[in-house]
Formats: C-alpha cells, structure tokens, sequence
C-alpha cells in the first residue's frame, strides 16, 4: 500500500498559497518567446504598445454601435506593420484596431467564417498570452444566446465558453428552465483569456466588441442574455452596474429587427454570493416565459 501524502508544513503551506497568488496574478502567462531584462532597458526607448489617453470609445446606448471619438483615425486606415511576436498588437492604436476589427467582422458570412477571422486577427494583444480562441459552444440555430465576460483557465485550456466552475452552475440554472447546450448558444464578450484572469481593458473590449457583435447577427437570437456588468455594459451602453440593470429588458437591434437583451447576474458572482441566486432564479423565470411567449 501507498504511504499517505504527509501533509505540507506550515512553511510550505505559506509557500504554496505564495505560488498560488502569483499565479493568479498572471506570473504564469509568458509574454513573449525570449526573457527580458526589463532594468537593463531603462534607458532604452518605451515599448511600442500605446496606450489611449482618452476613452477608445463611446457606447451609443441606441444604436449598438460603438461611436470613435472625436479626432479618432478614420476608418480604412492603413494598418501597422507587424511586430515579430505580437503581430499588430503591439504598434496598432486601439481605434485603429477596433475599426480594423470592424471591417473585418463585417466580412463574415457564417460563423465558421468569422471564428476563421477572429483566429487570424492580430491587433487584440489578449491573443498572445492566451492559449486558445474561445469562440463559442451550444447551438447556434438557439433561440437564446448567453454572453458573459471573457475565458478563464479552463475554458483557455478546452477552448470553449464556461467550462469551469462558472460553467457548471450556469449549466444548472439553464437546466432549472430547460434548457441545456443543445438548445442555448453561449459566447464572451472577449474571446481570449485575460493574463491572470483579470478584467479585460476597456481597450481590449472595444477591439473585440464588433467581433461578438457579428456573432450575435449571425446568430440572430430572439433573446440574448448577458452575465454580468460587462457583457450588459458593453451591449447596452449603460453604465449602471448589475443589481441596478438585473431583470431589466432592453432593445438590441439586429440588422432586420429588434430583439431583447435580459440582464442578470454572473454565475462567478453566484459563486462568490449564493444568496443572490433568489434574484438570478427570478431572471431565468423570467427568461423562461419570454421564450414560451408569455411575458
Ligand atoms: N466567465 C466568463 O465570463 N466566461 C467564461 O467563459 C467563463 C467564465
């Protein structure tokens, strides 16, 4: 018989919950192929990646649409050249990105064609850390599409949308108002993975905005349900965090017509505070009748 594991000391216990913060933290996403002396490198000139001053975009609330600020690039701009590791990543301005983003979603056809282009888009610097596109999983023929924030480890590794814990429990709720990954499609609204699983930047989210939102034409839904502050923020435009917007129903506009867009919490934040999940029940009741037509 095999001894037992011994249990770690308390020293290294500390050394493990020490590990494991870095590793939240990102020290484990690899930003490029060669180490860097970063104190050998403080006189030479500032890395390339720009960062916006100003807001890389204005929601417009009514439309969908992202409106480029004032003085922003026009669209069609020549794009950046690529750099060796992080393709356009690392010189592209976010407005120039997420206009680039938009003529290139616009091109996709089915969604077959528009994961194609996300997989070859370069200007999204998320795509060099992660391990994977996490595209989308369920039926795209749904009638409810369900959209949360971005990947975390497990959905990185497998290469789809909640797989982890997150997933299991959004897996329960749907199957508390039957349904399942046969009868639901599910998409982020960033489709690769945050170094660390921190939030993704609202650079970031404005680059990736008119990928998810071709996604959601194309998959053209009766009801999109969004999990969470940022998937409600980022398709609505309102700047009201998710105990105000929960349970609330707005009007996304699709090319040919107006669907509705129920927001509610995200299964991560249930996990964090399963007495909220009273509220979250009420959302997919409510979500419940909407598809048998009764609300
Ligand atoms: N959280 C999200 O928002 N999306 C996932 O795919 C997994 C966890």
């Amino acid at each position: 018989m095999l001894d037992p594991m011994p249990s770690p000391t308390d020293a290294q216990a500390d050394l493990i919950a020490y590990l494991d913060f870095h590793v939240e933290a990102g020290a484990d996403a690899a930003l490029d192929e060669q180490p860097h002396d970063r104190f050998g490198e403080a006189d030479s000139p500032a890395p390339t990646l720009r960062v916006a001053r100003r807001p890389a975009v204005q929601a417009d609330a009514t439309a969908n649409t992202l409106v480029p600020p004032p003085g922003s690039p026009p669209a069609g701009s020549p794009p950046a050249a690529p750099s060796r590791t992080f393709g356009r990543a690392a010189s592209a301005q976010p407005d120039e990105a997420a206009s680039d983003a938009r003529a290139r979603a616009r091109q996709a056809k089915t969604l077959d064609e528009l994961e194609q282009i996300l997989a070859e888009f370069d200007a999204c610097p998320l795509r060099f850390t992660a391990r994977n596109l996490v595209f989308a999983d369920g039926n795209p023929q749904a009638r409810v599409m369900f959209l949360g924030e971005a990947p975390g480890a497990d959905e990185d590794r497998i290469g789809k949308p909640f797989m982890g814990r997150s997933g299991q429990l959004l897996d329960k709720m749907m199957k508390a108002v039957g349904l399942d990954r046969t009868s639901a499609y599910i998409g982020n609204i960033v489709p690769w993975r945050p170094p660390g699983n921190r939030n993704p930047t609202p650079q970031e989210v404005a680059v990736c905005r008119p990928f998810v939102e071709r996604q959601i034409e194309l998959v053209d839904p009766d009801i999109i349900v969004c999990l969470g502050a940022p998937a409600t923020q980022t398709l609505t435009g309102t700047k009201d965090g998710i105990l105000r917007t929960r349970g609330r129903l707005f009007p996304y506009k699709l090319p040919n017509r107006e669907v509705k867009l129920l927001a509610t919490l995200h299964p991560a934040f249930l996990l964090r505070q399963p007495v909220q999940k009273r509220l979250a029940w009420r959302d997919f009741r409510a979500l419940r009748s909407l598809l048998d037509g009764k609300a």
